[in-house]
């Protein structure tokens, strides 16, 4: 496990942010005690929270293997979160050692601990960026020291664009970083969903982001489905139409036990840029 790490000294402790909550989630220790407070309550209002995150986190890694798997050897991974067990490096590097990882977070912590994990590595590079600036980000110099836009790319955004509110338009934001990206590329994307839960403990989950350093926005199927217009979706399973699943059944071999409650708190899916 990563030891825990104070981060920057002007960097604000008492705010809840989304990356230590979801690190606490993951049985991580980068986080202090209002994230875990916050996790806490969380967990009191959806009791298979942590099951939701490890859904997450597994489609993340097997969406990025199977992207990897049909030949793409760069990603850009929005959203990326604190280093935990299986990195989009360490996972896409098992594909091939070839591959070159961006990672881009908002949260100084996450640069901090990237930078700490990625130290003498070459390939892979941590920029601290938001996805509500576009401009900023793709032309960042250590992102396009790295990624080839006339080659296909892996854009993974998982878990992240249900802190971006409707106001920042969040759909046009993904469809304009996937025109970027050069055909044959592929957008991975998760996202937290009300759809057929209690609203109490919708509600309870959302509250617990009002205090904490970003918004938690829930969206439906619907409101999914449109980040991947103009793509082609594939199927999320042996057997299924393509399409959006959630989290867990995605890539499943056993569909029964992959059927959670904490994964269906999480619509995702896989597409290509035609
Ligand atoms: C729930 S974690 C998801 C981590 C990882 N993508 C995964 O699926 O396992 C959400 C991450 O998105 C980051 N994030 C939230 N809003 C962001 C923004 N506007 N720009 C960049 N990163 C953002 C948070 O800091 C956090 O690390």
């Amino acid at each position: 496990m990563t030891p825990a790490h104070q981060g920057p000294a002007d960097m604000d402790r008492s705010r809840p942010t989304p990356a230590r909550i979801y690190d606490y989630m993951l049985g991580g220790n980068n986080n202090f005690p209002a994230d875990q407070q916050a996790a806490k309550q969380i967990l009191a209002a959806v009791p298979e929270v942590r099951d939701a995150a490890w859904a997450n986190r597994g489609f993340h890694q097997r969406a990025a293997t199977w992207i990897a798997n049909r030949g793409v050897r760069q990603f850009i991974d929005i959203g990326s979160g604190l280093p935990t067990v299986g990195n989009t490096h360490e996972v896409v590097c098992r594909v091939s050692s070839d591959i070159r990882v961006v990672y881009v977070d908002n949260d100084p912590m996450v640069r901090l601990h990237s930078e700490t994990l990625l130290e003498g590595q070459t390939g892979v590079a941590a920029i601290l960026g938001d996805l509500r600036d576009p401009d900023t980000l793709l032309n960042h110099p250590e992102l396009r020291a790295l990624i080839d836009f006339s080659q296909p790319a892996g854009l993974l955004m998982t878990g992240v664009m249900m802190f971006v509110a409707d106001g920042s338009n969040p759909w046009r934001l993904v469809s304009g970083y996937v025109a970027e990206l050069a055909p044959g590329s592929y957008l991975s994307l998760s996202h937290l969903t009300g759809d057929h839960k209690s609203p109490q403990a919708a509600a309870g989950f959302q509250a617990v982001f009002d205090t904490a350093t970003e918004h938690l926005y829930l969206r439906s199927k619907t409101e999914v489905e449109r980040f991947f217009d103009g793509l082609d979706l594939v199927p999320p399973y042996a057997g299924a139409e393509p399409g959006l699943s959630y989290a867990g059944l995605w890539g499943a071999e056993d569909l029964e036990a992959a059927d959670t409650d904490g994964s269906r708190w999480l619509y995702c899916g896989v597409a290509r840029r035609p």
